[in-house]
């Protein structure tokens, strides 16, 4: 069919399209994850599609603006009645694909514009597919054929369009499967429209081969049911070894997921834009892992690539032990400054360091000891006689005593230093030698040491001259040091004569003293020990005064006074700081965690995970690590803040598989993150109750790092209601309430405050049990998107949040029931939006004039009761956890109590059809008994309060007169009587009857 010809055709029938709005024919838009098995905008000669009947669909070939040929196939037999006009394509081979799209774009002629086709014309054409191995040819039976669709267009065009020659092409897709033929035919069967079948697109979605984590994946074909995910293994890239096990799962939109494990450089390469390089020349990577080559440690080189382990330079070398990445070291130099000193038995050598260790610190000595006669050059080794204290090789310290020498004899000392080294070197080892005569007598040691006087900062001591010094006495040594701090440091002072005043002591200080002598010979060996104490503030004065005795006793008695005193604080118990310094830091922990709350002896305590000072370490004392192989993730159920939220399986060994929740931390994520997401783990781990979200336990050691908890078959509370609006009984709606209760029970009496109890945030399971989940306090709350910032700049669900805790965040297990409250009116209206539409500051502003919401239709008035009571300005008059628990209990032992609705005992607005809206309590007894004070019923009755409207003016006076003569419940219902108040304000607004 010519080109010219079809266009007259076409214009006749107004499906002319050269000025298409949206994408024109030839722009389909292809994603990597798509492979188009048939694009008739790519087609370069006629499609040759198969029409019947011949009247029907006409093949025409328009050019575009960048006159490119566009085939089309149109029809538009819109006057004539019982169309039915077949198009088929030719045989698509299926190729990988097990779901395919159909994209078709087409114009179609609103019938209105068209006059005198009123019930002929149609709008609507019908989509037709059919499975086969192999071509067909012209064979075609339309009866064989499956129906996919009815198409209808979008967008119709008139004459009018026309006229402005502007078009509109509609875009539509259609998917089948699962296709199992090699291939098939689609089919387009028009009844009567006019259309234009600007362009077919025919293709299947995959997800791209990919390199994620130095891991290959394939392209892979996504499951045909869409909510399921295929795992795909991947390979590592060139020179990469795998860490954990590479994995991604295939998503139905050929997107890859959650990515686990993953290849990590080998040695000798390094990670540069997703593959492995080799180190360069003059670099080395010792170690498999995603760190950079670095360059060769100080004395090593490499020429090569691809170094694991750079070469020691000449005269260096690496101890066995040594890793790769220390520099190349060799033996160090000789000891230096031999000293010896001699008395009768021992001799002692010193020595300082060398001056060069090598470059290690494995430092050690090994003294060699030689006999030489007058004759030096005749030695002889010592032999065994002599011994060396500690030893005389591996020596740590530089210096060693020798004992058992004999005298009269040269000794000849070589001492080497040796490290890590020093056998790899061939070299001759260096040693320092000294030679030492025993020729002379030993020096006598210093006798008995007196302390002369002491004063705070001084002390003065003499000793008696050595009966035989081995010549002229030169001086004397005095080392000292702190008794307390021997280890650290000493001092020391020469004085020529047997005596000595050391100065700049500490007061009141033990000192321990010894002393050796000095003559020609050399040293004598010190004295033994003695041990003095500095004075204190009063010994100065003693000391002028020479009141020694005064200081004795002074010194008795301050000590005396000490003992006493200890005695008398620890026996009265006031000796608080004591006490401290002995409370374990764990204890420190609890006591702080406490927050004022009475715990109760023998209930587990919540431990703040954040008072562990490595969060790590509370990850791992209440989370189980669990092997990752161990978990087979199925599908992903929804995405949190951190990364998606997957189900899956876990498999215990011994047991049997479990569903689980997968919670991944998606990668890329900082400390902070990864510390925020294990947080919950932490908090979760700590708790077992069978109305908490049970922790399985976390994947930290690999990655992505993963929170596993037990599944929840339905899902989250608020969106389970929305779905199954009206569907449960009231008391299958209470057994739901008393469970979340139960679980916040067990959350107050462990003294955590859960600060984000919502509907939101409770899991339903497959039997329709609650538990409370999504832990994490201030966490929680960034990631609520219910959670708005307050003036104080805190973020916080203000629908669920107690007025107290908006205001200045004063968060408690009381703030947590009037949660518990909100989520009681959520799980009673199926879902319904607390507060509905009104904005944040009008709910703030409401309920602090004291409006509280209405019970929800059907709602039982206990239950509403309950509510109101949760919702009291005053947080210590709400009822704690325990009385929900046990409340809620009664009325489901009890199910005729529910019976009575909201709606049966309002009293109803004077207007008939007003909806009321304030439905309190509705009458005193029932106000008494919502506040506990159901005692006082005849009180109130006898003495004429008998409505809420007499009552709510009531004066403390009133309330003593009527009989209420216990302080603390005159006080209760006096500030509930403010409550009333408010309460009754809107009621008289509204103009309800009380
Ligand atoms: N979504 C988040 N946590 C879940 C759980 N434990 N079970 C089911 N769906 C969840």
């Amino acid at each position: 069919m010519g080109g010219c010809e079809a266009r007259g055709l076409l214009w006749k029938f107004g499906l002319f399209f050269p000025l298409l709005t949206g994408c024109p024919a030839g722009c389909s838009q292809v994603s990597s994850n798509q492979v188009v098995l048939l694009d008739t905008t790519a087609a370069i000669g006629e499609l040759g599609w198969k029409t019947y009947p011949l009247n029907g669909w006409d093949a025409i070939t328009e050019m575009d603006e960048h006159n490119r040929p566009i085939h089309t196939y149109q029809v538009c037999n819109v006057m004539e009645p019982n169309q039915n006009n077949w198009l088929r394509t030719n045989w698509i081979s299926r190729d990988a694909a097990q779901k395919i799209y159909v994209e078709m774009k087409f114009t179609l002629r609103d019938c209105n514009s068209i006059p005198w086709v009123l019930g002929t014309c149609k709008e609507t054409f019908n989509l037709y597919y059919m499975e086969s191995d192999e071509s067909h040819g012209v064979k075609f039976k339309p009866n064989q054929y499956t129906k996919i669709d009815t198409v209808a267009a979008d967008e119709s065009f008139t004459q009018m369009d026309l006229g402005d020659r502007i078009l509109k092409l509609n875009t539509e897709v259609r998917e089948v499967g699962p296709i199992n033929r090699k291939g098939f035919y689609l089919a387009f069967q028009d009844i009567g429209a006019c259309i234009a079948l600007v362009s077919v697109r025919v293709y299947y979605k995959k997800c791209p081969f990919t390199v994620r984590n130095l891991a290959m994946f394939p392209d892979t074909i996504p499951r045909v049911d869409s909510s399921s995910l295929v795992e795909v293994r991947g390979s590592c890239v060139k020179s990469a070894e795998e860490r954990d096990t590479p994995k991604l799962y295939c998503g139905a939109d050929g997107d890859w997921l959650v990515p686990l494990g993953r290849c990590i450089c080998s040695v000798g390469y390094e990670e540069v834009d997703g593959s492995c390089h080799a180190c360069r020349p003059g670099f080395y990577k010792a170690f498999a892992g995603n760190i950079k080559c670095s360059k060769c440690p100080p004395h090593s080189l490499t020429y090569v690539e691809a170094t694991s382990v750079c070469q020691c330079e000449k005269g260096y070398f690496r101890a066995e032990k040594d890793p790769p990445t220390m520099a190349c070291t060799r033996p160090p130099s000789a000891p230096r400054n031999v000293i010896s000193n001699i008395n009768e038995t021992a001799l002692m050598l010193e020595w300082s360091p060398p001056s060069d260790t090598g470059g290690r610190k494995d430092l050690t000595y090994s003294v060699s000891c030689k006999k030489c006669g007058s004759d030096t050059s005749q030695c002889e080794i010592c032999g065994g006689g002599i011994r060396f204290i500690p030893r005389h090789t591996g020596l740590i310290n530089s210096s060693v005593t020798v004992l058992d020498f004999v005298s009269h004899v040269n000794y000849t000392f070589e001492i080497e230093a040796m490290n890590g080294v020093s056998e790899l070197s061939f070299s001759p080892k260096p040693f320092t030698a000294i030679t030492v005569t025993t020729d002379q007598d030993a020096l006598s040691l210093i006798g008995m040491v007196r302390k002369d006087w002491a004063s705070q900062n001084s002390i003065a001591l003499s000793w008696q001259e050595p009966d035989f010094p081995n010549g002229a006495i030169l001086d004397y040594e005095i080392k000292y040091y702190e008794k307390e701090h021997e280890q650290l440091s000493y001092s020391s002072t020469r004085s020529k004569a047997p005596s000595v005043i050391i100065t700049g002591l500490k007061p009141a200080t033990k000192y321990i003293f010894h002393i050796r002598v000095r003559t020609a010979a050399g040293y004598s060996g010190y004295s033994q020990k003695f041990e003095f104490e500095t004075g204190d503030e009063t010994s100065d004065i003693a000391a002028e005064q020479g009141q020694i005795l005064v200081i004795a006793t002074a010194a008795v008695g301050g000590f005396t006074l000490l003992v006493i005193l200890t005695l008398f604080f620890l026996i009265t118990g006031r000796c608080q700081w004591y006490i401290k310094a002995k409370m374990k830091s764990e204890e420190k922990r609890r006591a702080h965690l406490q927050n004022g709350h009475l715990r109760f002896p023998g209930i587990k305590t919540y431990i703040d995970p954040d008072t562990y000072e490595d969060p790590a370490l509370a990850v791992h004392e209440f989370a189980k690590e669990i092997d990752p192989s161990r978990i087979r993730i199925e599908r992903v159920i929804g995405a949190g803040e951190f990364g998606e939220v997957c189900s899956g399986r876990l498999k215990t060994p011994g047991k049997r598989e479990i569903p689980v929740a997968i919670k991944t931390l998606k990668s890329g994520y900082v400390d902070r993150q990864r510390r925020d997401f294990l947080r919950e783990a932490s908090i979760m781990g700590q708790f077992d109750h069978p109305n908490i979200i049970r922790l399985e336990g976390v994947v930290t050691k690999s990655r992505p790092v993963m929170i596993v908890v037990e599944y929840m078959e339905n899902g989250s509370l608020d969106s389970f209601l929305r779905k199954h609006d009206g569907h449960f009984t009231v008391i299958q709606l209470v057994g739901m309430l008393r469970g979340i209760a139960s679980g916040m029970k067990y959350l107050s009496d462990m003294g955590y405050v859960h600060r984000d109890l919502a509907a939101r945030n409770i899991l339903v399971n497959s039997n329709l049990m609650c538990k409370v989940s999504d832990f994490g306090l201030s966490r929680v709350l960034e990631d609520d998107p219910e959670a708005a910032y307050t003036t104080s700049g805190g973020k916080i669900p203000i629908r669920w949040t107690a007025p107290e805790a908006i205001a200045y965040r004063k968060f408690s297990s009381a703030s947590d029931a009037w949660s518990y409250g909100i989520v009681m009116w959520e799980v009673m209206s199926y879902g319904e939006r607390p507060y509905w539409e009104m904005s944040n500051q009008d709910v703030i502003l409401s309920i602090e004039e004291g409006y509280r919401l209405p019970a929800p239709m059907g709602c039982p008035a206990s239950l509403h009761q309950l509510m109101l009571h949760c919702w009291q300005k005053e947080r210590n008059h709400r009822p704690k956890f325990t009385d929900i628990v046990s409340f809620l209990d009664k009325l489901i032992r009890n199910p005729s109590s529910l019976h009575t609705l909201v709606e049966d005992v309002l009293v109803m607005p004077d207007s008939p059809g007003e909806v009321p809206e304030y439905p309190l309590f509705v009458s005193v007894i029932d106000w008494l008994d919502s506040i506990k004070m159901g005692q006082y019923k005849n009180n109130f009755m006898a003495a004429g309060f008998t409505t809420l409207e007499v009552v709510s003016r009531m004066s403390i006076d009133d309330i003593r007169r009527i009989g209420v003569v216990l302080i603390g419940h005159q006080r209760r219902i006096v500030s509930s009587l403010q409550t009333l108040r408010l309460h009754m304000m809107h009621i008289q607004e509204k103009g309800f009857n009380v």
